[in-house]
C-alpha cells in the first residue's frame, strides 16, 4: 500500500530527504510546505502555514497523509508532532517535551548529570551576576550558552574573561528565543563529530557520523555559520568511539527521558568532543543536520521511507539501515556576506546534468518563472560520493565549478581535516 507523505521544511537538509524519500517504492502522494524549489523536483509544494499546528493537522487529515516528516527543530519543540499525534497521524520527530534536549540546554545538562553522562563541566544561572561570579571563579577561556533555541548564535567560546562577562550580558538582554538562563560550562578540547541515532522511545540505532564546518571561512575562520560543509562518515568517530557514545551517552538519555516521562523519537543527533577522556557530549539536536543530512542521504542504501515510518510507528527492532561503503562530502555555497547581511534575488545557473552520485541540493532558493534566483543565507548543498572522502571531494568541488553563480562564496577546504590524513 501506498504511503501519503508531507515533508514539513524548506532547506538543503529537507532537499535531500526529499530527494531520498521520493526514491521509495512505497511513496503514494507526496507533499511539502513551505519547501523549495529543489523539494518541488519531488513533492507538491502545498501553501501552509507551518507554525500554525492547526492547519497542518487539517491538511494531513484531508490528505489522508500516512506520515508527517518534520525536518527543523522550531515546529517540534513548539508541539507540531504532538499535535499530529493527537490527531492520530505518524509522524517523525519528537514531542515537545522531548524536544527539550535541543530547547533547553540547562535541561539537557541536568539529565547527563542524572545519568551520569560524559559532558562539560556546568552551571546554570537565572541571573547575571551569579554566572559572572561563577566565571570569575572558573576562569577563562569558558563556554557560555544561552538555554533556549538560537538558532546558532546562542554559544560564545570565550578566550578571555570580558569576553566571558559580555556574553553573560548578550544573553540577559532579552533577545527572543535566548530564554531565561544561561549554561557556563567547561571547554572541551578535540576533534568534534556528529553522531546520529533513529530512536523510538526505547531502542537507538546508529544512522551514521558526520563532521560539520562551522566557521565561514577556509582554515576554520572567520563568524559562525548554520555549517558550510560536511562530510561523512567523520574521520574522528571510529568504530570503538561510536560503540562508547552509544553506551555511555545515548543509550542512558534514551532511558533518562523514558523515565521522565517523555521518550525521544526520531533522530537523535549527538554534537561529540573526542577528548583525551573519551567522547563527550556538546549539546543534542533533534533533528537531522543542516549540511550533514545531505551526506547521510547520499550514502543510505535502500529505502528511507520504511525506516521513517519505523521510528514513526514507535518500533524500530527490524530496522537496520544500510550504507554504501563509499564516503559523502558536500559542499555550501553561500550568498556573499552571510552569515551576516546578504543580497538575495541573483540568478543561479545550474549544470543541465550531472552524474547520478553527484546532486545540487537546494536550500535558500526561489523559482521566478524559468530562473532560478537565491533567497537566502545558504543557498546550494553540492554533495557528492566517491570511493573515499578525497575523490567524493573533487567530484564536489567539480561540480561546484559547473555551478554559474557569482553572488555566491564556498569553502574551499570543506573535508581537510580527512583529506590531509590521506
Ligand atoms: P551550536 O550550539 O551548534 O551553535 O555550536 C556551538 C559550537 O560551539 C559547537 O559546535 C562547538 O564547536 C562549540 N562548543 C560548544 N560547547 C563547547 C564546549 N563546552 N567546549 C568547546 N567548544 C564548545
Ligand atoms: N550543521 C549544524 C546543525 O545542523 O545544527
Amino acid at each position: 500500500m501506498s504511503i501519503h507523505v508531507l515533508l514539513i521544511g524548506s532547506g538543503g537538509r529537507e532537499h535531500a530527504l526529499a530527494w531520498k524519500i521520493a526514491q521509495s517504492p512505497e511513496l503514494g502522494s507526496f507533499y511539502a510546505a513551505p519547501g523549495n524549489p529543489g523539494i518541488g523536483a519531488h513533492a507538491e509544494i502545498v501553501d501552509l502555514d507551518i507554525e500554525d499546528r492547526a492547519a497542518v493537522v487539517a491538511f494531513a487529515t484531508e490528505k489522508n497523509i500516512g506520515l508527517v516528516v518534520v525536518g527543523p527543530e522550531g515546529p517540534l519543540v513548539a508541539g507540531l508532532a504532538d499535535a499530529l499525534a493527537q490527531a492520530g497521524i505518524l509522524v517523525f520527530g519528537p514531542s515537545a517535551a522531548a524536544a527539550r534536549l535541543e530547547g533547553s540546554k540547562g535541561f539537557t545538562k541536568d539529565l547527563c548529570t542524572l545519568k551520569n553522562i560524559p559532558t562539560a563541566v556546568y552551571g546554570r544561572f537565572g541571573e547575571a551576576e551569579a554566572a559572572k561570579a561563577y566565571i570569575r571563579e572558573q576562569g577563562a577561556p569558558i563556554v557560555v550558552k544561552a538555554d533556549g533555541l538560537a538558532a546558532g548564535k546562542g554559544v560564545t567560546v570565550a578566550m578571555s574573561l570580558d569576553e566571558a562577562l559580555g556574553a553573560v550580558d548578550a544573553c540577559f538582554a532579552g533577545e527572543p528565543g535566548l530564554g531565561t538562563e544561561v549554561v557556563v560550562e567547561e571547554l572541551l578540547q578535540g576533534p568534534e563529530a556528529s553522531l546520529f541515532c533513529l530512536c523510538d522511545g526505547t531502542r537507538a540505532v546508529l544512522f551514521g557520523t558526520a563532521e560539520d564546518h562551522k566557521r565561514a571561512f577556509d582554515g576554520d575562520e572567520g563568524p559562525n555559520t548554520g555549517g558550510m560543509g560536511a562530510y561523512s562518515p567523520a574521520l574522528a568517530l571510529t568504530p570503538d568511539l561510536v560503540e562508547t557514545a552509544m553506551a555511555r551517552i545515548v543509550r542512558p538519555t534514551l532511558d533518562g527521558m523514558r523515565e521522565a516521562g517523555s521518550p525521544f523519537s526520531g533522530i537523535l543527533y549527538a554534537g561529540l568532543m573526542m577528548t583525551a577522556e573519551g567522547p563527550k557530549l556538546i549539546e543534542y539536536n533533534v533533528r537531522f543536520g543542516d549540511p550533514e543530512c545531505q551526506t547521510l542521504m547520499m550514502r543510505l542504501d535502500g529505502d528511507l521511507l520504511p525506516i521513517l515510518l519505523a521510528v514513526a510507528k514507535g518500533d524500530l527492532s527490524s530496522a537496520q539501515p544500510k550504507w554504501r561503503d563509499e564516503a559523502a562530502v558536500c559542499v555550501v555555497m553561500a550568498a556573499k556576506g552571510y552569515p551576516g547581511s546578504y543580497a538575495k534575488g541573483s540568478e543561479i545557473g545550474l549544470p543541465k546534468e550531472t552524474a547520478p552520485d553527484a546532486v545540487v541540493f537546494q536550500a535558500g532558493t526561489r523559482q521566478d518563472g524559468a530562473r532560478l534566483l537565491a533567497d537566502g543565507g545558504r543557498v546550494l548543498g553540492v554533495t557528492a560520493l566517491g570511493t573515499d572522502v578525497e575523490q567524493a571531494r573533487s567530484k564536489a568541488y567539480e561540480l561546484v565549478r559547473a555551478v554559474d553563480w557569482g553572488q555566491g562564496f564556498f569553502r574551499s577546504d570543506i573535508a581537510h581535516r580527512a583529506v590531509s590524513k590521506i
